[in-house]
């Protein structure tokens, strides 16, 4: 088996390890004579699956249990609607929402269909590369909420310190960040996370919530309701029964290889190294406010855009996959997830040296 390095977005890699494990049980798992895939949702075999998956998330991240957390589907981009609908009562009804980069702006557009938005920071001045202070937010005093991206994806742009977050309803999206290092779930009304990065396939969300927000909305179809998930464990329905064992197979991964505290060392080295990298050269740039960088996602432009193509097309023959930046930025990035193991990072480096000699 021929495996590259792959830096996409996401879906994003997987550890190798854990697709070890998947071929080996895909076509009998644990001498059932079937593949997770066929098991019923309600077998004892799959409900052990479920809930093991899901205490390792806990575990991971230190969930306490004042909070529930549901398996949903529909990504993370149905929790931008979810979100104002289980929350606000009415379009009357005012949220906080920070305006920090092509994710933020995706989740006010939902939300402002159901209620009125104020914006409680925004870095469009500052074209999305730097993360406002937690200490210039202005919440306003009646939002029901303040919804944040803690991770912005496409413009590589993260909210590093989180020691002065206001004492307020936060609901993070973690979509890109989650599970790479510790998080003081405490700080947060509600958590949550699309897949397909740090976790598992795409289209599962795993949302981490407080369960006195678990409330009864009787106008909201039953599916767009978190209680009605936290009354059923995530099954009121058939659940995406692969994305959820793939999920937990992650958990047990990363748990064996000393959790949230040792990923963090792991990421921290690895994106240090790339971004140490980027900055000594004149060649190529990082542009985003040093405090703000992200650990997952590094984007980077060429000395000149010209080069772009054959950067693609030469990385892809070493084996490096998936740098294009995304449409609306340009340029390159690097998404460096858990699933990318030191070496790839080493690799990237390597090859961005020769073609900078080449072309620079
Ligand atoms: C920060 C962030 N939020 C939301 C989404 C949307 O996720 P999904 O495609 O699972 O709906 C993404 C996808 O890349 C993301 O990076």
């Amino acid at each position: 088996m021929s495996r590259n390095y792959n830096f996409c977005a996401g879906p994003a890699a997987l550890p190798d390890e854990v697709l070890d494990q998947l071929r080996e049980e895909i076509p009998d798992w644990k001498g059932k004579g079937l593949s997770v895939m066929e098991m019923s949702h309600r077998s004892k075999e799959f409900v052990e699956i479920a809930e093991v998956a899901k205490q390792d998330f806990i575990d991971l991240l230190k969930v306490n249990n004042d909070y529930e957390v549901l398996f949903i589907q529909g990504g993370a981009s149905l929790q931008f609607s979810m979100i104002p609908m289980n929350f606000l009562e009415n379009k009357e009804s005012i949220c906080s929402y920070l305006d920090v980069g092509q994710w933020s702006k995706k989740a006010i557009k939902e939300a402002k269909k159901f209620g009125q938005i104020e914006i409680a920071a925004s870095s469009a001045n500052d074209s999305y590369k730097k993360y406002p202070k937690p200490e210039s937010w202005k919440i306003h005093s009646e939002s029901i909420f303040t919804h944040l991206v803690l991770n912005e994806t496409i413009d590589g742009v993260c909210l590093r310190n989180l020691d002065n977050l206001p004492k307020t309803s936060l609901i993070a999206d973690c979509s890109s960040c989650i599970l790479s290092e510790p998080l003081d779930v405490s700080k947060f009304s509600m958590l949550y996370a699309g897949a397909q990065k740090n976790i598992g396939p795409s289209g599962l969300a795993i949302i981490v919530i407080k369960k006195d927000l678990l409330i009864e909305k009787g106008d909201l179809p039953a599916m767009m309701q978190y209680k009605t998930y936290a009354d059923s464990d995530s099954m009121y329905n058939t659940p995406p029964t692969f994305a959820w064992y793939l999920s937990g197979m992650v958990f047990k991964w990363l748990k064996k290889n000393g959790g949230l505290l040792n990923q963090k060392i792991v990421n921290e080295s690895k994106s240090n190294k790339l971004y140490s990298f980027i900055d000594q050269s004149d060649f190529y740039k990082n542009d985003i406010d040093k405090e703000s960088r992200s650990m997952m996602n590094v984007p980077f432009l060429l000395g000149e855009d010209s080069l772009n193509s054959k950067f693609l097309s030469e990385s892809e023959e070493k084996g490096l996959l998936n740098l294009a930046g995304h449409r609306s930025v340009g340029g390159m990035r690097a998404s460096i997830y858990n699933g990318v193991p030191e070496e790839g990072v080493d690799a990237l480096i390597e090859f961005m040296k020769e073609f900078e000699k080449s072309y620079g």
